[in-house]
């Protein structure tokens, strides 16, 4: 298989370079703006549309900024692409849309693949464990700027899409004078030191608890799980995808 790399010079292009060398996986072109020439092991351009090699595949970690050229490549060349990036817009989300009518797609703001199997726990719980109450705790280092973290947001609509349209989330409980209601999933956020990322889905029953964990413990697990998804989209169908359907289709 021969990749495109998306932000090639960034933590995370880094991380999925030295991903796809240790898998055999090509390099076939890294994109960055950042590029000043300095050897990298494999041609580099600022742009996608200065692209001129050709690929199985484009994963990107770079930038939305990057979107309009790198489906316009995409599209062009028929080449899939798995966008790893976050922050899009709505209007960068209908671009991407689009995009899936005509190249296999696959977005995901979490790569990794313990988070996306949690998700897939967390329904599962959440469908079985009736009158369970649910709460949600993420803790990330002191740096991370957004709370509480996209990924827990991820793991809510998990358990949001179990339990039906009367479920709200409940962001801490500051200033509460009431007792938890049946409905409410609380979700809490926790900063501090060098933490990369955990997240705990707690059940709590009469009598019982089950609680779910995934900590990551550095940034190449989101290079595996990327690395994953190329090898998993090369081959599909024209079409929107996300990790979800990469978890599913290895549950058979
Ligand atoms: N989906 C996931 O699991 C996951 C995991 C980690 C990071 N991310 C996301 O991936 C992105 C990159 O994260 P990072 O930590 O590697 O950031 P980073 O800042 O270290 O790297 C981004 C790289 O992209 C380059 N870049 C910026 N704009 C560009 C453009 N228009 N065209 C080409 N290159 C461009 C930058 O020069 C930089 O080298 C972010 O959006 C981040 O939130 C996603």
């Amino acid at each position: 298989m021969q990749m495109i790399i998306g932000g090639a010079l960034g933590r995370m292009g880094r991380e999925l370079t030295l991903a796809a060398e240790a898998a055999g996986v090509g390099i076939a072109c890294g994109v960055d703006v950042a590029y000043t020439g300095q050897p990298v092991g494999y041609p580099v351009v600022t742009g996608f549309e200065q692209v001129k090699e050709t690929a199985d595949v484009i994963v990107d970690f770079s930038r939305p900024e990057a979107l309009p050229e790198l489906l316009k490549l995409a599209v062009d060349n028929k080449i899939p692409v798995v966008l790893c990036a976050t922050g899009y817009t709505d209007e960068e989300i209908a671009m991407i849309g689009e995009a899936a009518k005509h190249i296999p797609v696959l977005r995901s703001a979490n790569m990794s693949l313990g988070v996306n199997v949690l998700c897939e726990l967390v329904r599962m719980a959440a469908r079985t464990l009736e009158g369970f109450d649910i709460e949600i705790v993420e803790k990330h280092h002191r740096m991370k700027v957004d709370s509480p973290s996209g990924t827990a947001l991820m793991l809510y609509d998990a358990a949001q899409k179990e339990k039906g349209p009367e479920t709200e989330p409940l962001y801490g409980r500051y200033g509460r004078t009431q007792k938890r209601t049946d409905g409410e999933i609380g979700i809490h956020a926790v900063r501090g030191g060098t933490v990369t990322g955990e997240h705990e889905v707690g059940f709590y029953g009469n009598g019982e608890q089950v609680v779910l964990t995934h900590r990551a413990e550095n940034r190449a697990l989101f290079a595996q799980g990327a690395l994953k998804a190329a090898r998993w989209l090369a081959d599909k169908p024209a079409g929107l995808y996300s990790m979800r359907d990469v978890v599913l289709a290895m549950l058979g």
